[in-house]
């Protein structure tokens, strides 16, 4: 990795968590460049926050690909041209291909919100208030090519009350997910954090399943 990783992000909508690793960056807290923000979706909020920061903003929007394999190869061209270190998917709404996922192996981040392996894909607030869990949560992950199912980093769980809605959850996950992140990516961005094996390991150590200071 260069003395300066070059960080992509991939976005779909608001854009909270990439406001939150822009702060980080801004802060001198990451050591690392956010090359460009990338949107599936030309209305996402989160281009507004990249150019803001003065980060180039690109909308591929998939709508104009008839097939995923076509979208994903020239987001994967797009992004290689940026050579980033890292890619960073925060809130991207869609399943990448393996090929796409294979050409980024070990330097592709997700964060998904439940505590996996519970409730991947979508609805997560509402399925984990439906089965009346009394705690939920979030993860960050390395993404392989199973659907939410690559290795756990760590995880981070809230408390689920009894007058809950999905609305209420969602926003007590993701202020949690804003420092969260970021964390992470400072972890990888500093050369502390790898994925080998199909295991995430931080300084050298294998994670535990559910990831750093599972209790
Ligand atoms: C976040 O809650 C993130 O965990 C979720 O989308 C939201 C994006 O918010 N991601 C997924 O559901 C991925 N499967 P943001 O655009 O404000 O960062």
């Amino acid at each position: 990795m260069s003395t300066q990783p070059n960080i992509c992000v991939m976005i779909s909508g608001n854009g909270s968590n990439l406001q939150a690793i822009i702060d980080w960056v801004e802060a001198g807290k990451i050591n690392a460049k956010i090359a460009c923000v990338i949107s599936n979706r030309p209305d996402a909020y989160g281009l507004e926050r990249a150019r803001e920061a003065g980060i180039e903003a690109i909308c591929l929007d998939h709508k104009d690909f008839a097939e995923r394999e076509a979208y994903d190869q020239e987001l994967m061209a797009t992004l290689d041209s940026f050579q980033p270190d890292c890619v960073v998917l925060a809130g991207f709404m869609r399943i990448l291909t393996s090929e796409f996922v294979e050409h980024f192996s070990g330097r592709l981040l997700n964060i998904h919100p439940s505590l996996l392996p519970k409730y991947k894909g979508l609805n997560t607030h509402q399925r984990a208030l439906d089965n009346g869990d009394d705690e939920h949560g979030l993860s960050v992950h390395f993404v392989t090519p199973e659907l939410d199912g690559g290795p756990v980093i760590i995880q981070c769980k809230v408390p689920v009350f009894d007058d809950d809605d999905a609305d209420a959850l969602a926003q007590r996950v993701q202020e949690q997910e804003r420092s969260i992140y970021p964390l992470v990516v400072h972890w990888f961005c500093s050369g502390r954090l790898t994925m080998n094996n199909n295991k995430a390991l931080l300084d050298g150590k294998v994670l535990p399943d559910n990831g750093y200071a599972n209790d």
